[in-house]
C-alpha cells in the first residue's frame, strides 16, 4: 500500500466509523449471529497475492460489524461503560499513526513528558491527595498502564515486595520463608481480576465479606487480620474497591485505611468505573481516607472518554515501586530524566497513550468532563424513577450509572423478563444475584443515550413483562407452579451464566 492508497483507505475507513455512528440508534444492539459464525465466512487459510483496501472495507461491513455486540448503542446497559469519544478515537488513530512507543525519556521525551503531566492534570481533576502527584516534591507519582487488572497486580506486587523487605529488616525471618507466609484481603465483591492477581503474585487472597450495602468495613478487615497474624501469617496488602462491578458499592475507605496505616499493609485501590466520578466534587466523600492509600487506580477508559486502553495509577511512594521492580536496562543507559516511570510497570516499554488523553482532556475540558458524569447519573436516576412509579417492580440498588431491578415475586419472573429481553435483542441489559435474588443490572453506558432511549429501554422492558412474563403465568394450569411455567416459555440465554458454577460472589 502507498501513501496515497493510505490516505484514501485511511479517509474511507473515517467516514464509515462516522457513519457507524450516525446509524448506530438503528441497529439492534445484539447480533443474530450464531456461535462460529465466522468460520463459515472466511477463507481458511491467508490470501496468497494482496487483496485492495476496498475489498477489505467491504467485508468489514459484511462480516464483521454483523458480529458485534455493539458496546457504543444506546441502548447498550450491561456490564460497565466502555470509553469511546471523537477526540479519543483521533488520538488512538494518532498514537498509532505515529507508531513510537518509549521507555525511557531519550526513547521518546514527548510521551513521556507528557504522560508525566497528563497523570498530574487527571489526579488534580479527580482531587487526589497532591503527594500523588508526579510535580509535587516527594516520592509520589503516576503512570498510564493498561487495565485496572494490571494495576491491581502492580499493586499487589507492590505491597508483597515491601513487606517482605520491611520484615526482613524487622525481624529475624528469613526471606524465603517470609514469602510462605504472605496474605492479601479483599472483599467478595471485588472484581474477579482481584483473586486472579493473588493467583499470578502467589499471594492467598482473602474474599471478606461485606455488609448489607456490599461494603467492605473496618473491623472485618481487623478481625480478619488478627486471626492470620495469630496463627503466624503475614499481611502484605488490602485492595479496596469503590464502586464494585455488581451493584457499584463502595468500600469504608476511612475505615480500611485507617486499618491499613496502622498495620502497616499497603492498601491498593481498584476504582475502575466509578473513580471517574470524582471529578464532581459532590461524590468526592466516597474517597474519604485517601490520604491512607498506597496505590490508586482508575479507568478513563470505561468512564471518563478515552478509548480503550488508558488506566490511570498513581502512587503515594514510587520508591516502593521500584525496590520492587526497578532493574538496570539490557542495554547501557544514563538516566537524563525524573520520574523514570517505566519502572513503575510490567511491560518493558509503553506505547503513547498520553496522546489521546490529552485529546479527550482538552476537547472536553473539566466542564465537560463533569457534564458527561452527571448527565449520565442523571439518565440513570430518570431510569429508577420508572422503575419505582410501576408497582410490579421493586429497585433494589442505585449508584451512579447503575440501577439494580426485579420484578416482586418469585425468581423466575425476573428470569423471564431477561430471557424475553435477550431474545428479543433491543437492549442489552445483564443479571446479577443480589441477596440471593436476581435482579437486572441496568447501566447507562454509551455517550449517545439520551432520555428518549431510556423511555425506549422502559417500554421494551414493559413489553416484556406484558407479552411474555404475565400471560405466561395467566395461563398457568393449577397443578404448575410458577416457576415451571415461566421456565417453560424461557429460552437459554444470557441467564446460562446464572449457573452457581460461574457465579463468584453475592451480598
Ligand atoms: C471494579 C472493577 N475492577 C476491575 C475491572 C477490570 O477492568 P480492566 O478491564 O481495566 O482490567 C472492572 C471491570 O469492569 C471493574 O468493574
Amino acid at each position: 500500500m502507498n501513501i496515497e492508497e493510505f490516505r484514501e483507505f485511511g479517509k474511507a475507513s473515517v467516514d464509515y466509523i462516522a457513519d457507524y455512528f450516525e446509524n448506530i440508534r438503528k441497529i439492534n444492539v445484539m447480533s443474530n449471529v450464531e456461535p462460529g459464525y465466522l468460520k463459515k465466512e472466511l477463507p481458511e487459510e491467508t490470501p496468497l497475492s494482496g487483496e485492495s483496501w476496498q475489498k477489505v472495507l467491504e467485508d468489514v461491513d459484511k462480516v464483521i460489524v454483523p458480529g458485534l455486540t455493539h458496546w457504543h448503542s444506546p441502548n447498550f446497559h450491561g456490564y460497565f461503560p466502555t470509553a469511546n469519544s471523537f477526540p479519543g478515537i483521533v488520538g488512538e488513530l494518532f498514537l498509532s499513526g505515529l507508531g513510537c512507543i518509549s521507555k525511557d525519556w531519550e526513547t521518546n521525551p514527548a510521551c513521556v513528558e507528557l504522560e508525566v503531566r497528563m497523570m498530574d492534570w487527571l489526579g488534580k481533576i479527580l482531587g487526589l491527595p497532591e503527594e500523588f502527584l508526579n510535580e509535587t516534591e516527594g516520592p509520589g507519582g503516576g503512570i498510564i498502564q493498561n487495565a485496572a487488572s494490571e494495576a491491581t497486580l502492580v499493586g499487589l506486587l507492590c505491597g508483597k515486595e515491601k513487606t517482605v523487605k520491611d520484615t526482613v529488616l524487622s525481624s529475624n525471618l528469613t526471606e524465603e520463608y517470609i514469602r510462605t507466609k504472605l496474605v492479601a484481603y479483599t472483599s467478595k465483591e471485588s472484581n474477579s481480576s482481584v483473586e486472579k492477581a493473588g493467583l499470578l503474585a502467589s499471594v492467598p487472597m482473602r474474599l471478606l465479606p461485606t455488609d448489607e450495602n456490599g461494603s467492605l468495613r473496618g473491623h472485618t478487615l481487623f478481625t480478619a487480620i488478627k486471626k492470620d497474624k495469630e496463627s503466624g501469617l503475614i499481611p502484605c496488602c488490602v485492595v479496596a474497591t469503590l464502586g464494585t462491578t455488581g451493584t457499584c458499592a463502595f468500600d469504608n475507605l476511612e475505615e480500611v485505611g485507617e486499618i491499613c496505616h496502622k498495620e502497616g499493609v499497603w492498601l491498593h485501590i481498584d476504582a475502575a468505573y466509578a473513580g471517574a466520578a470524582f471529578a464532581c466534587p459532590e461524590y468526592r466523600y466516597l474517597m474519604k481516607g485517601v490520604e491512607n492509600v498506597d496505590s490508586f487506580n482508575f479507568n478513563p477508559h470505561k468512564w471518563m472518554l478515552v478509548n480503550s486502553d488508558c488506566s490511570a495509577m498513581w502512587f503515594k511512594d514510587t520508591k516502593s515501586v521500584e525496590k520492587a521492580f526497578k532493574v538496570k536496562s539490557t542495554l547501557p543507559k544514563v538516566p537524563t530524566f525524573e520520574p523514570e516511570i517505566h519502572h513503575w510497570q510490567i511491560p518493558t516499554t509503553r506505547r503513547f497513550r498520553a496522546l489521546k488523553l490529552w485529546f479527550v482532556l482538552r476537547i472536553y475540558g473539566v466542564e465537560g468532563i463533569q457534564q458527561h458524569i452527571r448527565r449520565q447519573i442523571g439518565l440513570a436516576k430518570f431510569f429508577e424513577q420508572l422503575v419505582t412509579s410501576d408497582g410490579r417492580f421493586e429497585v433494589c440498588i442505585s449508584s451512579m450509572g447503575l440501577v439494580c431491578f426485579r420484578l416482586k415475586g418469585e425468581d423466575c419472573l425476573t428470569r423471564a423478563l431477561l430471557d424475553g429481553v435477550s431474545n428479543r435483542k433491543k437492549i442489552f441489559l445483564m443479571p446479577y444475584i443480589l441477596r440471593e435474588k436476581l435482579v437486572v443490572r441496568f447501566v447507562i453506558c454509551s455517550r449517545f443515550t439520551q432520555k428518549d432511549d431510556i423511555l425506549f429501554a422502559w417500554n421494551e422492558i414493559i413489553s416484556v413483562v406484558e407479552e411474555d412474563v404475565y400471560p405466561c403465568t395467566k395461563n398457568m394450569s393449577k397443578d404448575m407452579t410458577m416457576k415451571q411455567k415461566v421456565k417453560k416459555k424461557s429460552k437459554p440465554s444470557i441467564l446460562k451464566s446464572l449457573d452457581p458454577s460461574n457465579i463468584r460472589s453475592t451480598i
